[in-house]
């Protein structure tokens, strides 16, 4: 498998596209946080040191490991898109704007579900105890129990699903099935986006929080909902000349097979310890989005994650190797492929520090 490559169903933005994610999404959802008393805007670090390394003009990271105290830019999603949820039933049984009381009424009417690799589940969980309902989340069994007790402790009903990611995603939505209950997938698949959407576009809260347009943008995935939402903001803003580059781990690279191919694929592979990047399958949404929008895929491996989380720490910024996962992505672009995206000394680099370390 390729390491580097660069997308050659790149096309442009279009309404079909800016229906699905775009400035307008990212600005009702910054305004659905900003009243929300935990909110606040993530920094945006700059990082001399590391443009130096990676010969490029500047690079900024936009670090999310503050977010809502929950540790992950994926709080922006799950919460956003429980919100929506339950103010859309809560519309359709009372009329627009149902008050707290009525919320929460609404929100205790049935369990909320969800798989996660940890992260997701803690966004979900959140939002759905601050309305008072019931959050049930599915773990991988390679899930590290530190989230699982984490969750429990914000109120989750936690269940370890014996098989991979994939795994705990069906068995949440055979629960959702069997009991009624909600689904709040981060992932989307054929007759299931609505929730999903709503997530993406929560994520764009944090584009919508940048003042300057970057040149680039280095954005890691696992099913892609992130990179997409990145995508559809960044071109409906910033137009079609910044380069999108999506990084995934060697041995996940669903995203990348997928634009490959020209559909969506699922990818076998070994394992990797990048747990939270670690999925097989893209998020249908995301592969539409990213299929004409990235410029670019590139592959990285646990040690330069690793590594990049390390060089990242020593000058202050304190991420996991997910997290730094877009850095790696920067640092180990090979020439032809840094040629192709002009990657050069006057680059503007935008990196997202998805997750703080642990
Ligand atoms: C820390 C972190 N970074 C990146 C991602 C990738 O996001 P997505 O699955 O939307 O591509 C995740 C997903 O869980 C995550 O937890």
């Amino acid at each position: 498998m390729e390491s580097s490559w660069l997308n050659t169903g790149r096309g442009p933005y279009t309404a079909r596209e800016r229906e699905l994610v775009g400035a307008g999404h990212a600005a009702r959802a910054l305004a659905h946080f900003r009243g929300h008393a935990a909110y606040r805007p993530t920094p945006l670090r700059p990082l001399p040191a590391l443009a130096a390394a990676a010969g490029v003009g500047t690079v900024e990271i936009k670090d999310e490991s503050g977010r809502m105290g929950l540790g992950s830019f994926k709080a922006l999603g799950g919460m956003y898109a429980v919100a929506r949820l339950v103010s859309a039933e809560a519309e359709r049984l009372y009329g627009p704007h149902p008050g707290d009381g009525r919320l929460r009424e609404v929100a205790a009417a049935a369990p909320f579900v969800c798989a996660s690799a940890g992260n997701h589940g803690l966004a979900m969980t959140a939002a759905v105890r601050e309305l008072g309902g019931d959050p049930v989340v599915y773990l991988s069994e390679d899930v590290p129990e530190p989230f699982a007790r984490r969750l429990r402790s914000f109120g989750a009903r936690v269940r370890r699903s014996a098989g991979d990611y994939e795994q705990s995603m069906a068995e949440a939505a055979q629960a959702a099935r069997d009991h009624g209950w909600r689904l709040v997938a981060d992932s989307s698949w054929e007759g299931y986006t609505a929730v999903p959407l709503d997530i993406m576009r929560g994520y764009t809260t944090l584009f919508a929080e940048i003042d300057t347009a970057p040149t680039h943008v280095f954005v890691q995935a696992g099913v892609g909902g992130l990179a997409g939402a990145a995508a559809g903001y960044v071109r409906d803003r910033w137009g079609e000349d910044p380069r999108i580059v999506v990084v995934e781990p060697e041995a996940a690279p669903c995203l990348m097979v997928s634009a490959m191919e020209g559909r969506p694929a699922r990818v076998g592979g070994g394992r990797t310890r990048l747990g939270r990047l670690d999925c097989r399958e893209p998020s249908l949404l995301a592969w539409r989005l990213l299929a004409r929008l990235a410029d670019a895929f590139v592959t990285i491996t646990d040690e330069q994650a690793e590594a990049a989380a390390a060089t990242l720490a020593g000058q202050g910024v304190r991420l996991s190797p997910c997290g730094a996962a877009g850095a790696a992505g920067l640092l180990s672009t090979d020439p032809a492929t840094r040629a192709a995206l002009a990657l050069d000394a006057d680059s503007r680099v935008l990196l997202v520090g998805t997750e703080r370390a642990y």
